[in-house]
C-alpha cells in the first residue's frame, strides 16, 4: 500500500490532530495521586473511544490492581507483520504548581510548542501514533500491517501491575516487534532511536532515635540526633569524584567501549549549553566520563528527598526523633535492581550507628536496557524517519528508565524500537512541560512511513 496520500491526508489534517491532542492533555491523569483516580479512569476510557474513533477493530479496558490499561488492535493483515505500540496515558504530579506560566492542564500553543502537563511525557506521543493509524485507516480503509496498541496508566508509577497483566495475556499481546514513544530525540532535527535505558532501584531510608521529639536544652548532649546521623551516612554513599561507595556497586557494570566511546563523542551534544540548559554552574559526574557516557553508560545515585525535625517558622528548639531520605540510583548493563538491593541494604546497615534504629523501604525498581542495533527493525527506522524529518537518523541511549522494556523483551521475547518524539529540554516532570509541534508532525510522517517499512519485511 502506498503511503502518499496517507502522508497527504495527515498534513491536511495537522490542525486538527493538534486540537485533539489537548483534549487528552486536559485530562489531569495523574496516577500517583489518590484525588485523580476518577481522572485516570476517564482517560482510559476516552483513549478507548479514541482507539475505535480512528479504526481499530477492537478496544477494551483490562482492570489491574491499580490503574486500567488500555488495549487496541487492528489484525486484518494475516500475511504482514505484527507491531505492539506501547505508551502511557498517566502523567506526573503538577507541583510547584506556582512555577507553572499556564494551567497544567489547559494546554496552550505558544511559539510552535504545546504546553501543559503530560504533552511530551506521554499523551502526545502517543497520539502520533493514534494519528497515523488514523490517516492510514481514513485513506485505505486498512493498516499495512498489525498494529496492538496498549496503552497504560502506571508508567510513572513504576508499572507495578503491569506485568500481572502481561503475563495471563502473553497470546494476546503476542507481536513480531514491540514500538514505544517515550524518549526524546537528542536535539532538533536529530530524529533519534533509542537503544538503551538505565534501570532503577529506589529506596527509602528512615531512622528513628527518641520515641518522639525531646526538648533539644533538657535532653541536647545526651543523645544522637537521627538528622544527624542520616547527613553523615549520605556523605558515606559517593565520594568527591562522583563514584558511588557501596561496596560491589560496579562488579556487574559493562564499561563503555572503545567503539561507543567513539559514536557517542561524534553526537550533535554540546555540553556547555547543555550546562546552560539546566542552570548549574558547573557540571558534575563519575571523573573520567564524558557528560553522554554518564547519563547514559553509567550508573548513578542521587537523594531525591531528605527530612525530618522543624521546618516550620520560626525556631523551635528540638532533638527530632526521626530523620528520612529517599535514594535513587540508575543503573546499567549488567545490573539487577535485586542484587543493588542486596549490596546498597547491606551497606547502609553496616554504616548506621547502634544509636539509631534503621528501616529502609524498596520502592520501584526496573532493569536496564540494551538492544542490538543490528537487527533489521533499525533498519526500517532509520528509513522512515529519514523521510519523516528529512534529516539522518542518530542512535542514542537515554539515561531514564521505561521498566516494562525489559519486561517486553522477556515474556515476548521481541525486540524493541524505542522512537521518541520528544527534546531534552521539554520539562518532562517539571513545570512547564512542553511538546514541539514540528516534532508532532514529523513524528506522524514518520510512523506512517514505519508501518509501511515494517510491513515490507519478509523474514520475521
Ligand atoms: N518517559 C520517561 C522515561 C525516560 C525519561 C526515557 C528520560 C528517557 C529519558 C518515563 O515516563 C519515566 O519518567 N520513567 C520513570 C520510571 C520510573 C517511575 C519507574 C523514570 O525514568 O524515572
Ligand atoms: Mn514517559
Ligand atoms: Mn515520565
Amino acid at each position: 500500500m502506498l503511503p502518499n496520500n496517507v502522508i497527504k491526508f495527515a498534513q491536511a489534517n495537522q490542525d486538527r490532530f493538534i486540537e485533539e491532542l489537548k483534549d487528552l492533555v486536559r485530562i489531569p491523569s495523574i496516577s500517583s495521586s489518590k484525588d485523580h483516580v476518577l481522572d485516570v479512569h476517564y482517560c482510559a476510557e476516552f483513549l478507548k473511544d479514541k482507539m475505535l474513533e480512528i479504526g481499530l477493530e477492537r478496544a477494551e479496558i483490562f482492570e489491574t490492581q491499580g490503574h486500567p490499561v488500555v488495549y487496541g488492535e487492528w489484525l486484518g493483515a494475516p500475511e504482514k507483520p505484527t507491531i505492539i505500540i506501547y505508551g502511557h496515558y498517566d502523567v506526573q504530579p503538577v507541583d510547584p504548581i506556582d512555577l507553572w506560566d499556564t494551567p497544567p492542564f489547559e494546554p496552550e500553543i505558544k511559539d510552535g510548542r504545546m504546553y501543559g502537563r503530560g504533552t511530551v511525557d506521554d499523551k502526545g506521543q502517543v497520539y502520533i501514533h493514534f494519528k497515523a493509524i488514523e490517516s492510514w485507516m481514513k485513506i485505505h480503509g486498512s493498516l499495512p500491517l498489525n498494529i496492538k496498541f496498549i496503552v497504560e496508566g502506571e508508567e510513572e508509577i513504576g508499572s507495578e501491575n503491569f506485568e500481572d497483566f502481561l503475563k495471563p495475556n502473553r497470546k494476546l499481546l503476542s507481536s513480531d516487534y514491540a514500538v514505544i514513544s517515550d524518549t526524546p530525540m537528542i536535539r532538533k532535527g536529530y530524529p533519534s532511536i533509542c537503544y538503551g535505558l538505565r534501570g532503577l532501584a529506589y529506596f527509602q531510608i528512615n531512622l528513628r532515635g527518641s520515641k518522639q521529639d525531646l526538648h533539644s536544652g533538657s535532653y541536647g548532649g545526651s543523645v544522637i540526633n537521627p538528622i544527624h546521623v542520616l547527613s553523615q551516612m549520605v556523605t558515606l554513599l559517593k565520594d568527591e569524584n562522583g563514584r558511588i561507595l557501596i561496596p560491589e556497586f560496579y562488579e556487574d557494570v559493562v564499561d563503555v567501549s572503545p567503539g561507543e566511546r567513539k559514536a557517542l563523542a561524534s553526537l550533535p551534544f554540546d555540553e556547555e549549553s547543555y550546562r546552560e540548559g539546566i542552570g548549574v554552574k558547573k557540571l558534575f559526574g563519575e571523573s573520567g566520563y564524558s557528560i553522554l557516557e554518564n547519563i547514559w553508560c553509567r550508573p548513578s545515585l542521587d537523594v531525591c528527598g531528605i527530612w525530618g525535625g522543624f521546618t516550620g517558622e520560626g525556631s523551635k528548639t528540638i532533638i527530632p526523633s526521626e530523620a528520612h531520605a529517599k535514594v535513587s540510583m540508575r543503573l546499567v548493563p549488567n545490573q539487577t535492581p535485586e542484587k543493588i538491593a542486596e549490596l546498597f541494604e547491606r551497606y547502609i546497615h553496616s554504616i548506621t550507628p547502634p544509636e539509631v534504629e534503621i528501616t529502609i523501604d524498596r520502592m520501584h525498581g526496573g532493569m536496564p536496557y540494551l538492544a542490538d542495533t543490528n537487527h533489521q527493525v533499525f533498519t526500517t527506522a532509520i528509513a522512515a524517519l529519514k523521510k519523516g524529518f528529512n534529516a539522518d537518523a542518530v542512535f542514542i541511549r537515554e539515561g531514564g528508565s521505561i521498566p516494562i522494556v525489559r519486561t517486553f523483551q522477556e515474556t515476548l521475547n521481541i525486540p524493541c524500537l524505542l522512537l521518541g518524539f520528544g527534546l531534552p529540554n521539554e520539562n518532562a516532570h517539571a513545570p512547564n512541560e512542553w511538546l514541539d509541534l514540528e516534532n508532532f508532525k514529523n513524528g506522524i510522517l514518520s510512523c506512517i512511513y514505519l508501518y509501511e517499512e515494517i510491513s515490507n519485511l519478509t523474514s520475521y
